[in-house]
């Protein structure tokens, strides 16, 4: 039985080989930023408002004119299709029935338009700013035709964060079944079908961009073309020029970089550390946060994401100001848990979570949470 997130978690544990449950839950280096999204906010403590009416409540939002039922997004993670054989498809499935927006990500293991033919909930488009802009603006004009609502620009990944488990693993994309990890891939039968009977894993949106079609082919060329970390804020400017839609920002963690993020024409931007897994030894984001709201909060939309596991982590977000919040791992855990219908269950309890938060602060909307409910109770 899955009661909240933590359990989830549990599951995927037991159905995932360690490489990959290993890959999913790591973070760069010593892990100390993976953490800090947890701890951080545990230092954060609420101020409840007693008896006031609460009979009557709303956890829905709108972002971007799209009416989601909860505060709460889900992030884009990449070739998805390492965890279950549907990989993203059954990501976006889950979303939509739980009424909420997914961003998929540039490197699905699916592609655009099989994703947006599933959903029925909004979809968002993360893009890298790679070297070929001509690759870049294709995928750009797909996400427009696939009626994808809003673009999202990763800016924290120069270079590939160093995720030693995954080097002392032997973790490989796609994953190989070898002598020192074929009982461990054949104690999870599940997941070894899914590989083994379903399509190639690869990176559908970028076939055809590298002499193979695979996803080592596509991964090295990746690599050692497109990802050079030339890129600057000028980049951000022609990507406004590309998209008329919501454009946002993800990966930043100052007031100064988000303020640039206005100035260069986004609409909002994403408090993230990249769930730890890129620069370790920054402060968890929930900590980031209120320098950014207070800089920029009235211009544009703050969104944040890392260590989300419960619906008071998203209440707490709230009361610093986010627009809204977002989560990777958790519905990852859900899909290896029990696929489409895991991811929508994660969802739901965290939806039952921020309703039952927003009740016990004595607020019934999201407009009612404000930095009166929340104190800083951590030592500097
Ligand atoms: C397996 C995995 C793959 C990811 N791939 C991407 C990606 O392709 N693009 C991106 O912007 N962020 C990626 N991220 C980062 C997430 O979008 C998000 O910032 C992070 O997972 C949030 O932290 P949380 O997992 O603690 O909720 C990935 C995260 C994970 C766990």
């Amino acid at each position: 039985m899955i009661h909240n997130v933590e359990d989830a978690r549990r599951q995927a544990k037991r159905r995932l080989p360690k490489a990959i449950y290993e890959f999913v839950a790591g973070g760069a280096e010593d892990e100390i930023t993976l953490n800090a999204n947890r701890t951080g906010f545990d230092r954060w403590e609420f101020r409840p408002r007693a008896l006031i009416d609460v009979a009557v409540r709303d956890t829905s939002i709108d972002l971007f004119g799209d009416r989601i039922t909860m505060p709460l997004l889900l992030d884009p993670t990449g070739l998805t299709r390492v965890i279950s054989r549907a990989g993203e498809l059954d990501v976006a499935r889950g979303a939509g029935a739980a009424g909420t927006i997914y961003t998929l990500g540039i490197g699905a293991s699916q592609s655009i338009e099989d994703i947006a033919a599933v959903a029925s909930g909004p979809l968002w488009l993360q893009v890298y700013i790679w070297r070929d802009r001509e690759l870049v603006e294709s995928i750009v004009e797909r996400a427009r035709l696939a009626g994808c609502r809003a673009l999202c620009m990763t800016i924290d990944v120069p270079v590939y964060g160093n995720r030693e488990r995954d080097a002392r693993n032997g973790m490989t994309i796609p994953p190989r079944i070898n002598v020192a990890n074929f009982w461990d891939s054949a104690l999870r039968p599940r997941w070894l079908r899914d590989q083994l009977f379903g399509d190639h894993l690869t990176f559908k949106n970028l076939q055809g961009i590298a002499p193979g079609d695979d996803a080592v082919a596509i991964g090295t060329y990746l690599e050692r073309e497109l990802y050079k970390p030339s890129s600057d804020w000028r980049d951000l400017a022609w990507l406004r020029e590309l998209w008329d839609g919501p454009l946002l920002v993800k990966g930043i963690m100052t007031a100064d970089d988000a303020l640039r993020a206005a100035e260069y024409g986004a609409d909002g931007v994403v408090v993230s550390n990249h769930g730890g897994r890129q620069l370790d030894g920054l402060p968890g984001t929930i900590d980031a946060l209120p320098e950014v709201v207070a800089a920029a909060g009235d211009r544009m939309k703050i969104l944040m994401d890392g260590g989300v596991r419960r619906g008071t982590d998203v209440v707490k977000a709230l009361a610093l100001g986010a627009t809204a919040c977002m989560v990777g791992r958790p519905y990852l855990w859900g899909l290896a848990a029990g696929g489409a219908k895991g991811v929508e269950q994660v969802l739901d309890i965290f939806r039952q979570e921020i309703d039952r938060t927003l009740a016990l602060l004595g607020a019934c909307t999201v407009d009612d949470v404000d930095r009166t409910l929340i104190r800083y109770a951590g030592s500097t």
